[in-house]
């Protein structure tokens, strides 16, 4: 991968109230490149995430965007310069139908209604025939879908993805990844945090795994594939 480090992670270490759970966590997302954080339950990829895109504060270490650290102390930071989480569980609001939806971030302004229904429904035809339902009767695929095209309405430069095969069937998983893989060559940069390792690794450039708050490895898909299950082997017969 060429070009600067994009958004970076130095030594970032967070907290639930008194309890550590990142204790120094180094990671760098390229500009233009598809990361995949794995690992096990509660190795900390969520809270990675958090701290990533300005949700969460770390008590040690920094979040930089290029050149220039973040301040932490300016939640809204992140976001504006670009960094967009699509939370686990789906962010989309149930009682509002697709169409709602999509308007509910418009109003940040920088792209107009209409172009924001053609670009959600452009990636997302099935969207079009369910403009008006409510969110919250969507298929969970048709919900992430909707939820992926939300995010895109803020143009975002980096794009973080919790989980969001969840419970989804095989076929439907190809779909949004066809959709994550058309977004990365369209040059925005994505970390997917996912269980199904093998889609993962199969649109990733660069693959890290985390376990019991540290990366324990970081480097090309294919040999972090290799390492994937030792590792969170090793986790199991230690936790
Ligand atoms: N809101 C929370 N309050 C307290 N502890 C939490 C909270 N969220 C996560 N944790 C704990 O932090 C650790 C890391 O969790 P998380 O980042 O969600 O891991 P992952 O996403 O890898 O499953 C776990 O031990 C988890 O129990
Ligand atoms: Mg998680």
């Amino acid at each position: 991968m060429s070009g600067p480090p994009a958004l970076e992670l130095r030594g970032v270490r967070a907290c639930y109230g008194r309890i550590e759970v990142l204790h120094g966590v180094d990671l760098t997302v390229p500009v233009g490149g598809v990361l995949a954080l794995l690992g096990p339950n509660g190795a900390g990829k969520t809270t990675t995430l958090k701290v990533a895109c300005g949700r969460m504060r770390p008590t040690a270490g920094e979040v930089r965007l290029g050149d220039a650290p973040v301040p932490t102390r300016s939640p809204d930071g992140l976001a504006r310069k670009g960094v967009c989480i699509i939370p686990e569980g789906r962010g989309v609001f149930p009682n509002l139908s697709v169409t709602e939806n999509l308007r509910m971030w418009t109003y940040r302004g920088s792209v107009a209604r209409s172009e924001v229904e053609e670009r959600a429904f452009g990636r997302f035809p099935r969207l079009r025939d369910r403009r008006g339902q409510l969110a919250g009767t969507l298929s969970g695929g048709e919900q992430q879908m909707l939820a992926i095209s939300r995010a895109l309405t803020t143009n975002p430069t980096f794009l973080l993805l919790d989980e969001i095969s969840m419970g989804l069937a095989p076929i439907v998983v190809s779909e949004l990844y066809e959709v994550v893989a058309q977004l990365a060559a369209e040059g925005i940069a994505i970390v997917i945090v996912e269980q199904f390792v093998r889609t993962a690794l199969g649109v990733a450039d660069r693959a890290a795994i985390m376990a019991q708050g540290r990366i324990q490895l970081e480097g090309d898909p294919r040999e972090v594939g290799d390492a994937v299950v030792d590792i969170y082997l090793r986790k199991a017969s230690t936790s």
